[in-house]
């Protein structure tokens, strides 16, 4: 039975989020520039938001480019801000076709101009449509989001909008970048580092994680289908106890 055969329908995550690590030194290992990395993983950014439309998954978010991902050589970030100009021009229509809308979290006001008008007209033609939504993380990180989100409630309570008591877990989420998205349950990151490198710190609190050795541009539909699987296999239990999850679920059924 092929991976996908074997996955649970029925028990898929609704928000996959991942960390798309190692186009850098897969192209070092193939002595290419690290910037030939960045152009393969567009493939597989490609085939993953295919493959999760394919499956029903609700939300795909993608780590594309972190806060601290400025500091990195300026033609190597010049070559990504232009890659991520062509590949969004080239791609709406195929967003589209797959009724996929697209989504940006991260400090829009950091990107260059023409990146951001591109974002912002392809953010408008996919704003109706109902299938996969695809969240790209760009000029993001979970530091920054939440200094904004405490910078925002404290304005909004010096302006007598909001009072300190007011403050619950769901009025706080909603100062977040992720105001309108649940929580993913899976977490993937390829290319063998096992850490989070600010991404969604606060959502990912219960999320499973999943590190892979595969470098990004290596990363395909089989890769996910396994990630899918491997979750499927994980018991979440949220604090409680295994008898108290297994009660439940037969209550359910
Ligand atoms: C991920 O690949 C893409 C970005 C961070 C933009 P890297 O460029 O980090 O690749 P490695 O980790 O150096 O191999
Ligand atoms: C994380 O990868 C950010 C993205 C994939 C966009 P990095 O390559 O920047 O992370 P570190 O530096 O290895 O932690
Ligand atoms: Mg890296």
């Amino acid at each position: 039975m092929s991976l996908k055969d074997q996955l649970d329908l029925q028990r898929l995550p609704r928000h996959i989020a991942i960390i798309m690590d190692g186009n850098g030194r897969w192209a070092k290992e193939r002595g290419q520039d690290r910037l030939y990395g960045h152009h393969e993983g567009v493939e597989s950014v490609r085939t993953i938001v295919e493959a999760c439309a394919e499956l029903g998954v609700e939300y795909l978010t993608l780590y594309a480019f972190s806060t601290e991902n400025w500091d990195r050589p300026v033609y190597e970030v010049n070559g990504i801000m232009e890659l991520l100009v062509n590949t969004i021009r080239k791609e709406v229509n195929t967003l589209t076709k797959n009724n996929i809308r697209l989504h940006v979290i991260g400090d829009m006001t950091m990107l260059p101009p023409h990146c951001c008008q591109e974002l912002e007209e392809a953010m408008a033609i996919t704003e109706h449509n109902t299938g996969l939504n695809l969240v790209m993380a760009l000029s993001y990180s979970s530091r920054w989001e939440i200094l904004r989100a405490t910078k925002n409630i404290a304005k909004d309570v010096q302006a007598g909008k909001l009072k300190p008591d007011d403050i619950t877990p769901d009025v706080w989420e909603q100062y977040l970048c992720t105001a309108k998205l649940p929580d993913p349950e899976l977490m993937i990151r390829t290319s063998g580092e096992c850490r989070i490198s600010n991404f969604l710190l606060y959502q990912l609190a219960y999320a499973e994680l999943y590190f892979t050795s595969t470098r990004w541009p290596d990363f395909r539909r089989e890769n996910l289908y396994e990630a899918i699987l491997n979750y499927q296999t994980r018991e979440r239990r949220f604090g409680k106890t295994s008898e108290q999850i297994q009660q439940n679920e037969e209550i359910v059924s």
